[in-house]
């Protein structure tokens, strides 16, 4: 979690609004008088279901903690921040980048699981491990090859038991919980968190053991069972292999991605050495990262290999995380070396007879060489598996393809790009025109919805909450990184969004980056000026690649955008003050309702503003 989710999340945007002004919290949304500005009658709001406020008076502002903060103390985003998360008890780093916990180092936590380890390995080949060598030798696994593989066995009985174990080691508690290793019970006594499985030593690189796989021998869900989230592991970058597979991976330039533990220790026990696995999903960006660094050293440039399940290509979700994958790795590839040349490629190999690699190596290994041999480059591999599961009929439905590809095409590079148009097109039944006609709408258009109701602080009253959250709701940051990345990469674009009022960005981090970026005349200076995860995030929206287009259309996108953020804008502002009105109208009568909504804005009206500006192509 970013420093700025942890802090808005642990904060409580009426306790922190109380602690300055006197907030009157008997109603639904607690109001006050404006701290902002000088006035009789409360109209400062506060609406804790989407943890904003706003002034109806005049000063006419409103935003997030963050913001309510900034503007009370008169101070920066980053000072905000810092002051925010102390009050609650946030830790951070003075780069502010990740948040520190109170909890065992990661050299502590890698101390208790080689202890572990030990203990998991001894128990495998005393009388208690009985059960899992005999399971193991059905799989064809003997207990040498076990050992070489770092497996081992974690009792379930509850006579021997890993904690017990462990007291009379140097691992303290602490560090065997913060190991998630055991987890303490009501009566405050320690107890194992793997009982009765098959454990596998995850290990870093460098061969130190940060993690366990451990799987159910009874038929017991889940069939794995993970070391959860600790200093040392983190599943979704681990590569589980990566000690044996790292010099091979190196020395080769070729990295095959399995999907299972057991895949991977046959592979090696069958000689082949590149083997890692992304444990269970079809590769991270994370994952990718790691072994791009390996694959690519020097100038050669580096081969992943991505071996499905045969249960898993079809699926939504693999190809999502496919897509996902072309989407975010032009930034890696820049890492990885200075030349100009591709530094990754990327194919998908098919399973041989539906088989997983583990069975299709031990039926016929030469087959499953063959199939790493004939893997397709992972682009083809989505755009044929896109077009052809999507059962495409109607315009819309070639729309909707091209809406999530051209980015990915516009992604890799110059030398294949044109060539992936061409092989779209025909694949959609298009001409190339039509094709690039298409990219261009879609590109205008790509929305992430982002709901940010996680809770319902003050009323129970659920169905309201509901009808709020799905008023104000469905906030689209899509729209709010599209036109940042538009201007941080097109400097020339700057006249036609630096108006925009830093309220339109509903997205704390989005509009600090916004706000930084009006303020400061250059990129440097703006990265500068910005925490360092901010200045992250600028970095990828700087990296986003665009379909080929000209000044003239990028002006009438980013013109759209800002249309789209404003219109955006005041519908919530309609919204709000509909609900603001609908409270005081309760208590009051006649003339004062009167007043009170001649006091308010009349938002409708400038919506109205808003559409015909929108026409005549106005901001
Ligand atoms: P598989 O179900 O294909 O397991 O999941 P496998 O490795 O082939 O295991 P065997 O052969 O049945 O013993 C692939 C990988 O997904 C992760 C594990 O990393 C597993 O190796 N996984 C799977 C989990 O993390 N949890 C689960 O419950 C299942
Ligand atoms: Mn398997």
């Amino acid at each position: 979690m970013s420093l700025i989710d942890e802090v808005k999340s642990r904060s409580d945007i009426v306790d922190v609004v109380a602690s300055y002004v006197d907030l009157d919290t008997s109603s639904r949304n607690p109001k006050a008088r404006c701290p902002f500005h000088t006035e009789r009658t409360p109209s400062f709001y506060v609406f804790p279901e989407s943890e904003t406020w706003r002034c109806f008076g005049a000063c006419a502002t409103g935003g997030d903690v963050l913001s309510f903060v900034m503007k009370q103390e008169g101070i920066e985003f980053k000072e905000a921040l810092h002051q925010l998360a102390d009050r609650a008890g946030v830790k951070y780093s003075d780069s502010n980048a990740t948040v520190q916990a109170d909890i065992a180092p990661k050299a502590t936590v890698i101390e208790a699981n080689e202890a572990a380890a030990r203990w998991f390995a001894q128990m495998m080949l005393s009388s208690e491990g009985v059960q899992v060598r005999e399971y193991l030798a059905s799989r064809g696994i003997d207990t040498d090859i076990a050992a070489r593989r770092g497996m081992g066995f974690a009792p379930g009985d509850g006579t021997l038991t890993l904690a017990g174990n462990l007291r009379s080691s140097q691992v303290t508690p602490e560090a065997a919980r913060d190991a998630r290793l055991v987890v303490q019970a009501d009566d405050r006594s320690w107890r194992d968190f793997f009982r009765n499985r098959l454990m596998i030593e995850i290990r870093d690189r460098a061969g130190k053991v940060i993690g366990f796989g451990a799987r159910s021998l009874d038929g017991s869900e889940p069939k794995y069972l993970n070391t959860p989230k600790t200093n040392a592991f983190d599943k979704s970058r681990v590569l589980y292999g990566i000690d044996w597979a790292g010099d091979s991976i190196r020395q080769s330039h070729r990295a095959v991605v399995v999907e299972g533990y057991m895949d991977v220790i046959t592979a090696h026990e069958h000689g082949f050495t590149d083997v890692v696995a992304s444990m269970g999903t079809a590769v991270t960006p994370d994952q990718l990262k790691t072994l791009s660094q390996i694959v690519s050293s020097g100038d050669e440039a580096g081969e992943v290999v991505l071996c499905l399940d045969s249960d898993a290509a079809g699926q939504d979700a693999t190809r999502t995380a496919l897509e996902t994958l072309i989407g975010t790795w032009k930034k890696y590839g820049g890492e990885v070396s200075k030349s100009k040349k591709a530094v990754l490629n990327v194919s998908v190999a098919a399973p041989v007879d539906g088989k997983d690699p583990d069975e299709a190596i031990r039926t016929d290994s030469w087959a499953w060489r063959r199939s790493l041999e004939n893997a397709v480059p992972i682009l083809d591999y989505v755009i044929k598996n896109r077009v052809e599961n999507s059962g495409i009929s109607t315009g819309e439905d070639r729309a909707a393809i091209v809406k999530i590809l051209a980015p990915l095409i516009a992604n890799v590079e110059e030398d294949s790009r044109y060539a992936y148009w061409e092989k779209l097109a025909v694949s959609l039944g298009v001409s190339e025109e039509r094709l690039r006609w298409m990219a261009h709408g879609a590109s205008a258009g790509a929305d992430v919805s982002k709901s940010r109701f996680r809770r319902n602080v003050l009323h129970e009253d659920a169905s309201s909450a509901q009808d709020m959250a799905r008023a104000l709701g469905s906030v689209t940051v899509g729209i709010e990184e599209h036109l940042l990345a538009l201007v941080l990469e097109h400097p020339e674009l700057r006249e036609f969004a630096e108006a925009v009022p830093t309220e339109h960005f509903l997205d704390t981090a989005n509009r600090e980056l916004f706000t930084q970026w009006v303020r400061m005349p250059t990129l440097d200076e703006m990265l500068n000026a910005l925490s360092s995860d901010i200045a992250e995030k600028a970095e990828q929206l700087r990296s986003v690649e665009f379909p080929p287009s000209d000044h003239a259309r990028r002006v009438d996108e980013v013109t759209q955008c800002v249309r789209r953020l404003r219109e955006r804008f005041m519908r919530n502002l309609l919204k709000l003050t509909e609900i603001a009105l609908k409270e005081e109208e309760g208590s009051l009568e006649g003339e004062e309702r009167e007043q009170l909504r001649s006091r308010t804005l009349d938002p409708s009206d400038h919506l109205k503003k808003v559409f015909q500006a929108g026409a005549t192509g106005r901001v």
